[in-house]
């Protein structure tokens, strides 16, 4: 399988260590191993502990605990992943062949255009509209989910608008899916960072053609242990295991024993309300950032994530701009057409509040 770049994750690795200010980011402003400890993470174990294979889909223990995240699910229903990357990855690896049709909602994180075009897939996109609240485009979704459809991708809370569907456009999706028999991917690693409004509620439950996937690296602020996870239907997970043997054997163990402290109810409501608490100041930042820029620049509040997608007027190109930004002003953002909508941007709101401030000036200078 030769895959094709994945532009916004080269552009990330190319340039977030080599700029002053990095706005491209898109998780909540990650905790230190000190903050985990204070959460009851064992530091003597962890020094002592010999560093073993650990078990290759997740401990039973912490798949135990992330059973109690996903209502009626089992431990057998779970599968621990290397990143919620990995997961998506491995999802498609399972139930993806040539010449299959894969539905994909942009814009979105784009993973899920390179890999199942190089499974030869045919991928077929919908899109959220802005005018609309970030609601699909229904018509479409309709022709983009087809009796040729394997699987379809979605990320609720969505990456990059923020936006989070309504109980009716989750129950319209579902039903599609289970009409023309494809499974659903529900990208959920930013429930838990709702800014202003409830929780997000769940795919998981509402029908067997729905597989999770999450992770510790957005809504937790844990990326660098590179936890994640699928929950699903235990045929499809139990693939996934095989996928995994061959792809990278296991978990980090010391990665699964940080994970099984931050999913814990308590831990996890600590996480997600230092989160919150950021976002809501930042995302104040932002907004009178953007009214200030005058005409033409715009964005629908997000609901939750730790990003803002802000249009922008005229038409030049999204990757031209953030590219004369990083030059001239040693910061970084996300071209639109980066995450399969171009005239956009995205803004990290992830960051301390006084970092933002300054990325934001920068970025600002280009835009006048
Ligand atoms: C929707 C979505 N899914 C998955 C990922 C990758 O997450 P992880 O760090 O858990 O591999 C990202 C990262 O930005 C994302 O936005």
């Amino acid at each position: 399988m030769k895959i094709e770049v994945f532009e916004m994750e080269r552009m990330q690795s190319t340039w977030e260590n080599v700029v002053e200010y990095d706005l491209s980011e898109s998780g909540v402003l990650p905790v230190s191993l000190g903050e985990l400890v204070e959460m009851g993470f064992d530091l003597d174990w962890a020094l002592s502990t010999p560093l073993t294979y650990s078990q290759g889909n997740g401990t039973p223990e912490l798949r135990e605990a992330l059973t109690k995240l996903y209502p009626g699910a089992g431990i057998d229903d779970i599968e621990v992943t290397n990143g919620t990357s990995e997961a998506n990855f491995m999802v498609s690896l399972s139930l993806l062949k040539e010449a299959d049709e894969f539905a994909l909602e942009v814009p979105n994180y784009m993973q899920l255009w390179g890999v199942p075009r190089s499974l030869g897939a045919k991928v077929n996109k919908f899109h959220l509209r802005q005018d609309n609240d970030w609601e699909p485009d229904w018509e479409e979704f309709e022709q983009a989910v087809n009796p040729r459809t394997r699987l379809v991708y979605l990320s609720n809370p969505n990456n990059p608008t923020g936006s989070v569907l309504s109980r009716q456009a989750m129950e319209r999706i579902v039903a599609r899916c289970e009409e023309m028999e494809a499974y659903l991917i529900a990208d959920e690693v930013y429930l838990g960072a709702e800014i202003h409004r409830e929780r997000t509620p769940s795919f998981w439950g509402m029908s067997d053609r729905v597989i999770v996937t999450s992770g510790l690296s957005k809504a937790y602020g844990i990326p660098g242990v590179r936890i994640g996870w699928i929950v699903g239907p235990p045929e499809i997970v139990q693939e996934c295991w095989t996928q995994h043997d061959s792809l990278t054997i296991c978990p980090n163990k010391l990665s699964d024993a940080i994970a099984r402290i931050a999913v814990e109810e308590e831990n996890r409501e600590a996480l997600y309300s230092r989160g919150r608490a950021l976002l809501q100041e930042n995302l104040k930042i932002t907004e009178d950032w953007v009214s200030g820029l005058g005409e033409g620049f715009s964005f629908r509040a997000p609901e939750a994530g730790a990003i803002c997608f802000m249009r922008y007027p005229g038409d030049y190109p999204s990757v031209e701009l953030c590219e004369r930004i990083r030059d001239r002003q040693s910061t970084l953002i996300v071209p639109g057409s980066q995450l399969g909508m171009e005239g956009f941007l995205r803004i990290w709101l992830g960051a301390r509040p006084e970092y933002l401030k300054e990325g934001l000036r920068r970025v600002q200078i280009e835009l006048a």
